[in-house]
């Protein structure tokens, strides 16, 4: 069910290091929304920008939705000028979110910038389910690493700044390879390249893996196909209703 409302803000506020956390009052979208799904959200009403930006579910409550947002361009300028009592428009909840059906007993959560952002709406619901989680966070530098309320933290940084030095994807070989997580699930947000070799160690330790893609995006409906990626079959998805979450042994990688 997707639904288009009036949201009030509860607040808006920098967060740690480059981010933003937005919390709004919207208790019919928070009731049928899912951990992995996202809202379009309207910036302005001014109808400039025209087009609606998508941000992924961080933290779910009964009554209130929050985001975690990095400032990029008008858009997110916009939502970060925005203060407590304002209401913008929301429509949510948008795509699949991460299916957890499946028995496991460990869930590596990878998120790489601000792809932890829908990690966290997840993660609070395998806590709820008393799995046992690690939670890998990688970005470039320590300002760009968001790891409030996770357990289980390991961090890696591109320039040292925090955690080990290097890409998160060798934090994940590393704990596959120690080999007593299983059965596990890795759940993986962020930039492609890193999910592409998400995807690969998945492989490798043969460990199921789903990852949210982000693309481009126009309406978020499946309407204007401006967001489709390829899949190995050699269909076309819409990353905003076929997914944003994949299995990773689906998808066409770009590189
Ligand atoms: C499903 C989904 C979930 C997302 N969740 C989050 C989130 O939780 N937190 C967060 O900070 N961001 C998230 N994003 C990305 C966010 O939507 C873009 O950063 C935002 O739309 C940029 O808008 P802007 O007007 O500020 O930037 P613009 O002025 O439109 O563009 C600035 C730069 O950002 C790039 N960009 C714009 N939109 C996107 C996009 N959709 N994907 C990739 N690059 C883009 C542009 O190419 C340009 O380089 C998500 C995107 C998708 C598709
Ligand atoms: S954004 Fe329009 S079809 Fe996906």
């Amino acid at each position: 069910m997707r639904i288009d409302t009036n949201a009030r803000i509860i607040y808006n506020k920098q967060v740690s290091g480059e981010y933003r956390n937005m919390k709004i009052y919207a208790p019919r979208i928070a009731r049928h929304a899912r951990p992995g799904q996202f809202l379009n959200i309207q910036t302005s009403k001014t109808g400039r920008p025209l087009l609606r930006r998508p941000m992924s579910i961080h933290k779910l409550s009964p009554a209130g939705l929050e985001i975690l947002y990095k400032v990029r361009g008008t858009g997110t300028s916009l939502l970060a000028q925005l203060k407590k009592g304002m209401e913008i428009q929301v429509l949510g909840p948008l795509g699949k979110g991460f299916d957890i059906k499946a028995p496991f007993t460990t869930a590596i959560l990878v998120g790489g910038g601000y792809g932890i952002s829908p990690l966290k709406a997840l993660h609070d619901l395998l806590k709820k389910k008393r799995k046992k989680i690690i939670t890998l966070i990688g970005a470039k530098n320590s300002k760009l690493i968001y790891k409030k309320g996770f357990t289980g933290v390991k961090v890696a940084t591109e320039d040292g700044s925090s955690g080990t030095k290097g890409l998160v994807t060798r934090v994940l070989d590393r704990v596959c390879c120690s080999g007593a997580k299983h059965p596990a699930v890795i759940f993986a947000c962020g930039p492609d390249r890193m999910l592409e070799a998400v995807a690969k160690i998945a492989g490798k330790y043969n460990i199921p893996c789903q990852v949210s893609l982000e693309a481009l995006m126009g309406c978020g409906t499946g309407v204007c196909l401006s967001c489709v990626c390829k899949k190995k079959d050699g269909r076309q998805a819409r990353v905003c209703v076929d997914g944003p979450v994949f299995k990773a042994g689906e998808i066409e990688w770009k590189t």
